[in-house]
């Protein structure tokens, strides 16, 4: 199951996963875009199933992993993606503003884990991949309320990680720096702001979509059987720097 499936970097994780050969629950608010995402998986012979879903709706989450479960098969493999940003000084932005990105963000998060939770630890396996943000651990202007959902999945990741490895589940997260998405797109038009932003980025350049597919393919298997409660930062040097 991947959530925000409908474009960006949750669509390049949905297809690499369906290249690596997993059936994929695509999940997001556009059913178009879904729709699209779904064609790209059954080209790669995999089975897709779109549920049009709302992250921060508890019951809409419980409902795409019964859909999940009932017309895959089962369920192994949880990647809570959907996310949004609202670039702005802290002192302009409202309570709207912060229940907005914590409620996808950081709620979504916590929704997807919850639901998977009671049917991962009845079959004692399970990956479950959470994708939080550079700005989860480095500061950056005007991404106060972000940064601090994205630190919050990191926590939550870590510490469930710790918590559900007596189920046999790995739970880690994959905190991308900058990639090119509907998300920024805007800023990386302005070649004064995008010079600005590549120049925290030691090789000086954005990832490339499908530089996402194989990290989330390798914490979704067997191969990260002994890693949990992490965070891999995937950031051309921006963490490290
Ligand atoms: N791009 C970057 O540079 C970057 C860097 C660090 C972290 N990230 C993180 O990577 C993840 C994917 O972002 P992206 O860059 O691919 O952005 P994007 O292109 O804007 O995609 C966001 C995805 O989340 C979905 N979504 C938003 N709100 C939702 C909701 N309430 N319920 C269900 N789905 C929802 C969107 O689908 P619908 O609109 O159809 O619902 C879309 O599929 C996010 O968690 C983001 O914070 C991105």
């Amino acid at each position: 199951m991947v959530t925000g499936a409908s474009r960006g970097l949750g669509r390049a994780i949905a297809l690499a996963l369906a290249e690596a050969g997993a059936d994929v629950a695509l999940a997001a608010r556009s059913k178009k875009d879904l729709e699209e995402t779904a064609q790209g998986v059954e080209r790669a012979g995999r089975r897709a199933l779109v549920v049009r879903t709302d992250v921060s709706r508890y019951e809409e989450v419980e409902a795409l992993v019964a859909g999940a479960r009932s017309e895959l098969g089962r369920l192994d493999i949880v990647v809570n993606n959907a996310g949004v940003a609202k670039v702005a000084p802290l002192a302009e932005m409202t309570s709207e503003d912060w229940r907005f990105m914590v409620d996808v963000n950081l709620t979504g998060v916590f929704n997807g884990c919850r639901a998977a939770a009671p049917h991962l630890i009845a079959q004692k396996s399970g990956k479950v991949v959470n994708v939080a943000s550079v700005s989860g651990q480095v500061g950056l202007p005007g991404y106060a309320i972000y940064a601090a959902t994205k630190g919050g999945v990191i926590a939550l990741t870590r510490t469930l990680g710790v918590e559900w490895a007596r189920h046999g589940i790995q739970v880690n997260a994959i905190a991308p720096g900058w990639f090119v998405t509907d998300m920024n797109a805007p800023a990386f038009a302005d070649p004064k702001l995008s010079e600005r932003l590549l120049r925290d980025v030691p090789m000086r350049r954005t990832g490339r979509l499908e530089e996402i597919g194989p990290l989330a393919v390798y914490l979704a298997s067997a191969a990260s059987d002994f890693m949990t409660g992490q965070t891999l930062f995937l950031d051309g040097g921006y963490s490290a720097a």
